[in-house]
C-alpha cells in the first residue's frame, strides 16, 4: 500500500512532460505510472503541474554581520518562507569569521539551524580566513564530511580574499573536488569609486550602483576565470548581473572551460533606477544588493543567457535586512552614506513565481528549462542529484504542485519571511505554488504553511557533477 498518490497532474522535469500518477512510500517516489493503485492519502492535482521541489542554492540566513546589524530571517522564518515559495531544499552559507576556525563556524550554524527548518538544508562554507590550518586540514576534512562547496569573495572589507588566497582555495578545491562559488566584484575598484562619490557628496543609496559598475564585475569575473584555468578547477560565478560579466563566462565556456554561472530574480526585474527611491531618498536602500541591478539592456542579456545555457542555475540570493531598522533609519551610519547600507534583499519566496511568470508564462523559456534552472541543475552542481532535483523513482518525494494560471500581485502581505518589505512589491505574476510536498508530507497548502519547523533534515552532499561525478 502506498502512503500517498498524486493523481491527474502533468509531471514536468528538466527533460519531460508526462501525464501520470506519482506513488509515494516512506518519503520517496516508488512508482510513476498511468495508474499506481490505491493509497492512504489521495491528492487530486487536476489542472496543476507537478514540479520537482525548488532548490534555492544561494540563501543567507542568520549570517553574522558587523556593526550590530541582524539579518531579518533566521532558519525558522527563512525556511518557512522558502516552503511557501514552492521550495523543498535551501542552501545557506556557514560563514567563517576572521580568526574563527571553519569547524567552529559550521558548528555554530548547525546549532542555529537544527530543529528549526521547514525544508531540507545543506550548507556551503564561506572562507574568509584561509590559514594553513584551514587549507591543509579543516577544508579537506569538511569536504569529506559532505560540505562539498565553498564561497569566496573578491570584495567586502571583512571577507575579501586577495589573488594569492583565491589561488590557494582553488587549489584545495581541485584536490578535494569541491565547487567554489565566486563573488566576482573587484575590491580596489569599488573602494576607489566609493571614495570619489563620497567626496563629491554623492551618498544616497543610488550611488551604491554607481560605485560598482559592470566593468568592476567584468574584471573580477575574468580574473576568477583565469585563476580557475591556472589551477584547473571548475568554479561557479554567482549572482551575475548583466552583459559584461556574461561575455567573460561565454568566452570561457566557448573555450571548453569548466565554468558555471548563476543569476537571480533581481537582475530580470529591477534596475538601478529602483535605488533612486522616490526622490533620491532612503527608500532606495530597499534595493541595495551586490552586484546592483543594472538596466533594461542587461535584463535582455540575462534572458538570452537563461535561454542559451550561459546560466546554469537561478537562485534568490535571499539576504534580508529590515528596512525599518538595519536598511533604513536606524542603520549604523546609513543616513550618512550608501556605503553603510547592508547589501542584500529578500527573495526566497518569490524566486520561483518570478521566473515562472516572466519566463514560462511570457514565453521566454520552456518549462523544462525552468525546472532545470531552479531544481535539477542546482542538485547536480552541488552534489544532491538524483536524490533531489527531479521527479523519478527512487528520488525523495519533494514535489511542488503549481497552478500555471493563478494570477497574483506580489506584496509584503503575502510573504512568510520576517523581513518588513519585498523589493518585488506590485509585480503581477501568472503562476503560483499551491502545495509544497517535502519527502511525501505536505508542508504548505493554499497560502498556509502546514509543516512543522523540525521537518527539514540536514543533507550531506556528494561531489558536484562539474567534476564528472
Ligand atoms: O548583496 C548581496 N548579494 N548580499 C548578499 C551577500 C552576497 O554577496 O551574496
Ligand atoms: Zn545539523
Ligand atoms: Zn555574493
Ligand atoms: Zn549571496
Amino acid at each position: 500500500m502506498l502512503d500517498t498518490v498524486i493523481r491527474n497532474a502533468e509531471i514536468v522535469t528538466a527533460a519531460d512532460r508526462i501525464r501520470a500518477e506519482i506513488g509515494i512510500r516512506d518519503g520517496r517516489i516508488v512508482t510513476i505510472a498511468e495508474d499506481v493503485g490505491p493509497a492512504r492519502e489521495e491528492i487530486d492535482a487536476a489542472g496543476l503541474l507537478a514540479l520537482p521541489g525548488g532548490i534555492d542554492a544561494h540563501v543567507h540566513l542568520e549570517q553574522p554581520q558587523g556593526g550590530g546589524v541582524v539579518m531579518a530571517d533566521g532558519f525558522e522564518s527563512g525556511t518557512r518562507s522558502a516552503a511557501a515559495g514552492g521550495n523543498t531544499t535551501v542552501m545557506p552559507f556557514a560563514l567563517q569569521q576572521k580568526g574563527q576556525s571553519l569547524r567552529e563556524a559550521v558548528q555554530a550554524y548547525h546549532e542555529a539551524a537544527d530543529g528549526k527548518c521547514f525544508v531540507d538544508t545543506s550548507f556551503h562554507l564561506i572562507i574568509t580566513d584561509p590559514t594553513p590550518q584551514v587549507l591543509g586540514q579543516e577544508l579537506p576534512a569538511l569536504v569529506k564530511a559532505g560540505y562539498t562547496s565553498f564561497k569566496v569573495f573578491m570584495t567586502y572589507d571583512d571577507m575579501v580574499l586577495n589573488d594569492a588566497q583565491l589561488l590557494d582555495v582553488f587549489d584545495v578545491a581541485r584536490r578535494e573536488k569541491a565547487m567554489v562559488m565566486v563573488h566576482a566584484e573587484g575590491y580596489d575598484a569599488i573602494r576607489y569609486m566609493a571614495k570619489r562619490l563620497e567626496e563629491a557628496g554623492k551618498t544616497a543609496p543610488y550611488y551604491h550602483a554607481e560605485s560598482r559598475p559592470q566593468s568592476v564585475e567584468r574584471e573580477a569575473t575574468h580574473r576568477a576565470i583565469s585563476h580557475a584555468e591556472l589551477t584547473d578547477v571548475p568554479i561557479t560565478i554567482v549572482h551575475v548581473s548583466g552583459r559584461d560579466p556574461m561575455e567573460q563566462i561565454q568566452w570561457a565556456k566557448r573555450r571548453g572551460m569548466n565554468i558555471w554561472a548563476e543569476t537571480c530574480p533581481q537582475y530580470i526585474t529591477l534596475t538601478s533606477d529602483d535605488l533612486k527611491g522616490l526622490n533620491m531618498d532612503f527608500e532606495g536602500a530597499k534595493y541595495v544588493c551586490s552586484p546592483p541591478p543594472r538596466d533594461l539592456d542587461s535584463q535582455k542579456a540575462i534572458w538570452e543567457g537563461l535561454r542559451d545555457g550561459t546560466f546554469d542555475i537561478f537562485s534568490s540570493d535571499h539576504c534580508p535586512f529590515r528596512f525599518e531598522d538595519d536598511k533604513g533609519k536606524d542603520a549604523p551610519g546609513a543616513r550618512t552614506s550608501f556605503r553603510w547600507v547592508p547589501n542584500g534583499i529578500p527573495g526566497i519566496e518569490t524566486r520561483l513565481p518570478i521566473l515562472f511568470s516572466e519566463g514560462v508564462s511570457k514565453g521566454r523559456i520552456p518549462i523544462e528549462r525552468f525546472v532545470a534552472l531552479t531544481a535539477t541543475n542546482p542538485a547536480k552542481l552541488f552534489g544532491l542529484y538524483p536524490r533531489k532535483g527531479t521527479i523519478a523513482v527512487g528520488a525523495d518525494a519533494d514535489i511542488t504542485l503549481w497552478d500555471p494560471a493563478r494570477e497574483v500581485t506580489i506584496s509584503q502581505s503575502l510573504m512568510h519571511h520576517d523581513c518588513d518589505y519585498t523589493p518585488f512589491e506590485g509585480l503581477e505574476v501568472t503562476g503560483w505554488p499551491v502545495r509544497t510536498i517535502l519527502r511525501g508530507r505536505t508542508i504548505f497548502e493554499n497560502g498556509e504553511v502546514t509543516g512543522s519547523r523540525d521537518a527539514g533534515v540536514y543533507l550531506e552532499r556528494g561531489t558536484s557533477q562539474a567534476f564528472g561525478a
